[in-house]
C-alpha cells in the first residue's frame, strides 16, 4: 500500500468499475485533478460526499449500480464541466438540486433511485395564469363600471328633460342654502 501526498493532484482518470469495492471512499475528493471517475458496479455505501464539489475538473462521473444513499449533494452542481453523469441504480433520495445543470441531464441517469421526480411540466406557472385572469377581469370590470356610472348619470341628464330640470333645480337650491348659511355665519361673526 502506498501513500501519495504531493502527487494526488496528478491523477486524472480512475476506473475501478465492476469490482467488489465496498464502503465509502470520501478521500476521493482529494484527487482535485480528477477528470474521469468510474466506480460503477461495486458495492459502495454511504452518502455521496459533499466534498465532491471540490473535483472542479471532473468531466465524467459514473457511480451507477452501487448502494449509495442519502441526498444528492448540492455541491455536485458546482462542477460546471460535468458532461457525463450516471447515478442510476443506487438508493438516493430527495430532489435533484433545483435550478442547476443537474436537472438538464436525462432522467435515465437518476433511474432506479427512490428520489422525488419533478417533471418540467409540473414546474409550470399556473399561478401566473391565474394572476393574469384576475387582472384582465379586474380591468374589464373597472371599465364597465366607469361606463355605467358615468353615462348612467350624465346620459340620463342629457336625454331626460325632467331629470335635468330637477337636477339643476336641486343644484340651485343647494347654492341658495349655502349662500344663506355663509351670510348667517358672517353676521354672527361680526356681531360677536
Ligand atoms: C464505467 O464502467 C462500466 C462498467 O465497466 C461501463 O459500462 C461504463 O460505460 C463506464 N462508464 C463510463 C462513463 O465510461
Ligand atoms: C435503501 O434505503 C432504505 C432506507 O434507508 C433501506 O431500507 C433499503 O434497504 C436501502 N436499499 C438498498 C438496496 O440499499
Amino acid at each position: 500500500m502506498r501513500v501519495y501526498t504531493n502527487t494526488s493532484g496528478l491523477v486524472k482518470r480512475i476506473d475501478f468499475s465492476s469490482n467488489k469495492l465496498n464502503g465509502d471512499p470520501t478521500e476521493i475528493s482529494c484527487l482535485v485533478g480528477l477528470v474521469s471517475l468510474n466506480l460503477s458496479r461495486n458495492q459502495l455505501t454511504g452518502q455521496i460526499t459533499p466534498d465532491i464539489g471540490k473535483l472542479e475538473s471532473l468531466d465524467s462521473l459514473d457511480l451507477s449500480r452501487n448502494q449509495k444513499d442519502g441526498r444528492f449533494p448540492a455541491s455536485l452542481a458546482r462542477i460546471d464541466r460535468l458532461g457525463f453523469l450516471d447515478l442510476s441504480y443506487n438508493n438516493l433520495t430527495g430532489k435533484i438540486p433545483n435550478g442547476t445543470q443537474l436537472q438538464s441531464f436525462d432522467p435515465t441517469v437518476y433511474a432506479g433511485n427512490p428520489y422525488e421526480e419533478i417533471g418540467p411540466d409540473q414546474v409550470s406557472n399556473e399561478d401566473d395564469k391565474d394572476d393574469q385572469l384576475i387582472s384582465y377581469g379586474f380591468y374589464i370590470s373597472m371599465g364597465l363600471r366607469f361606463a355605467v356610472g358615468f353615462w348612467g348619470v350624465c346620459g340620463s341628464l342629457i336625454y331626460i328633460r325632467e331629470w335635468r330640470y330637477t337636477y339643476f333645480k336641486f343644484l340651485n337650491l343647494l347654492n341658495d342654502w349655502f349662500y344663506v348659511r355663509v351670510v348667517l355665519i358672517k353676521w354672527k361673526l361680526t356681531d360677536a
